[in-house]
């Protein structure tokens, strides 16, 4: 078996486990992996990497891809897909190992449907938001880095007695502004999934200084909207009345950094159960977890609607008090 593996869409700490991962199991089992640089354009472009142990060797501890990612729009082509398909009949490739968000996978779906090659496909993503699975690789890395930078936020917030809006990421999810918001007890949690009136936010900021707090923090989610508007609405409204307003946009800060151990370990049994699974011959799919298992699901189920966390989404507003 000659497996081709490439990581595609936003980066995800942990991705690097996964290819680590994935190329150590196939050494040991005598099959060769072709990395694929650059996610689709690289399989449009004929960019291919023969990958060893070797190559593979002290990336663990680094976030980012080591075979670079791209969000690549031709590959929606017909045109461009012919051209990766004969790159992949040219390479000798026979099956594929594809990392990424929703778009990668139905990427991948798409391969599998129209040349009947082998995929598949292992959910990494910060946003966390592939339906059918509870977990993606790098979540929790993006949840470390936001919880911290919040957390940093809060002591200059507190000496100031200042109002904060601190956007976060998720495109249009709001799974990494809730578990933020929770963990750093957040006053406030804006998400798309609940859409909190905004006019109602000063009544809040109101409440929460009659309570005798010194800051209000605000964790939006980009989804909800964005942290300068929110800043300009709530000047309106409320001047300085309650303190200064003021606003931050975490950005790509949240996608770096070295992975958590926990997107290390998921990374490797991802990339693992990926692996086995092919060789094993089970159905194209993408590696699902659910309920501390491991599975190949359906590509389809990716583009499902996941739900939000929403007893920890009360819960933190219960006890904003
Ligand atoms: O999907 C991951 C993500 O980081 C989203 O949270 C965010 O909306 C988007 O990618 C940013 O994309 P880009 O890196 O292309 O600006």
């Amino acid at each position: 078996m000659r497996i081709g593996l490439l990581t595609s869409g936003g980066d995800a700490p942990g991705m690097n486990a996964v290819i680590r991962a994935v190329v150590r199991s196939a050494e040991l089992n005598g099959n060769e992996v072709i990395g694929i640089k650059r996610g689709y354009r690289g399989l449009i472009e004929g960019d291919f990497q023969k990958l060893t142990s070797r190559d593979v060797g002290g990336i663990m501890d680094r976030g980012g891809t080591i075979l670079l990612s791209s969000r690549e729009e031709r590959f929606k082509r017909l045109e461009y897909r012919e051209k990766a398909y004969k790159n992949l009949k040219e390479q000798g490739i026979d099956a594929l190992i594809i990392l990424g968000g929703e778009g990668t996978l139905k990427g991948a779906e798409v391969i599998a449907e129209e040349t009947g090659i082998h995929v598949i496909g292992v959910p990494c993503t910060i946003d966390n938001d592939v339906g059918g699975t509870e977990y993606c690789v790098g979540y929790d890395t993006a949840l470390r880095n936001a919880v911290d930078a919040i957390d940093k936020i809060r002591d200059t917030a507190s000496s100031h007695e200042r109002i904060f809006i601190v956007e976060v990421m998720g495109r249009n999810r709001g799974f990494i502004a809730v578990e933020a918001g929770l963990a750093t007890g957040a006053e406030l949690i804006l998400i798309p999934e609940e859409r909190f009136p905004k006019e109602e936010i000063p009544k809040e900021i109101e409440k929460a200084k009659e309570m005798g707090k010194l800051h209000f923090i605000i964790v939006l989610a980009e989804g909800y909207g964005s942290a300068k508007e929110l800043e300009e609405f709530l000047r309106q409204k409320v001047g300085e009345k309650y303190g200064e307003i003021r606003s931050t946009v975490l950005g790509h800060i949240q996608r770096g950094g070295s992975p958590t151990h926990f997107d290390r370990i998921m990374g490797t049994k991802f990339g693992v159960v990926a692996y086995e699974s092919l060789l094993a011959g089970e159905p194209s799919g993408f590696v699902a977890y659910e309920k501390g298992k491991f599975y190949i699901e359906d590509f389809e189920m990716a583009q499902e609607y996941k739900p939000i966390d929403r007893e920890a989404y009360r819960l933190n507003k219960r006890l904003a008090i």
